[in-house]
């Protein structure tokens, strides 16, 4: 078959982990097969329309690649500004993070018997090709900045839900949490579906 350009490595991992979860599998295969997944996703870097990697000079940006049908999993590039962070934060459901270009790194919390969240362990660096695991069973608190202050770096982030509406929380220095619900910095998603210039390539007509 003839190489097709574009958004197919994209349109393959989505069909892909949607027959994962097909299967009904627990959270340990999904994050192992779904990891897998991602990392094959990530080991190449021409696939994301260059719409979807524009850093903000404000703050990070989150955009939606896609969302499953029945918001089972949903696929976000987050785009890091130089030296941009998150405050920390829960997820409620799990997410894998591949490295798509650039670098950055994820330290875990974890709540004290005062109610703060503290550094726990050491800060996990992602390079690109790098996969990690978040989750309310393996720790769902972390804090995530961009590795690099001169540069733009890019994760591909996937949840077990449509994340950017689901009810979540950051989890400030004094104490306590607040409420959030993400949302995402695009209101076009790219078009997956277009298989036209594939099923060109292989017609002689
Ligand atoms: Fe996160």
């Amino acid at each position: 078959m003839s190489a097709v350009p574009g958004i197919a490595p994209l349109r393959e991992f989505v069909g892909a982990f949607g027959r994962l979860l097909d299967g009904g599998p627990d959270e340990p295969r999904i994050l192992s097969e779904g990891g897998a997944f991602l990392r094959t996703l990530v080991a190449r870097d021409d696939w994301l329309p260059d719409a979807y990697a524009q850093p903000d000079p404000t703050r990070y940006q989150q955009f939606l690649l896609h969302a499953d049908s029945t918001e089972r999993f949903s696929v976000v590039s987050f785009v890091w500004g130089p030296g941009q962070a998150t405050p920390v934060h829960d997820h409620t459901v799990w997410g894998l993070i591949g490295m798509l270009r650039g670098a950055e790194y994820s330290q875990g919390y974890a709540l004290g018997p005062d109610g703060r969240a503290r550094p726990q362990g050491a800060a996990v660096r992602l390079d690109a090709g790098d996969v990690e695991a978040v989750s309310p069973t393996l720790g769902d608190l972390h804090r995530v900045h961009n590795a690099h202050a001169d540069r733009v770096s890019i994760s591909i982030h996937v949840y077990g839900a449509n994340i950017g509406a689901v009810r979540r929380h950051t989890y400030p220095a004094e104490g306590g949490r607040k409420p959030f619900v993400s949302g995402y910095s695009n209101t076009l998603l790219p078009n997956l579906w277009d298989r036209s210039a594939e099923l060109r390539s292989t017609t002689s007509a």
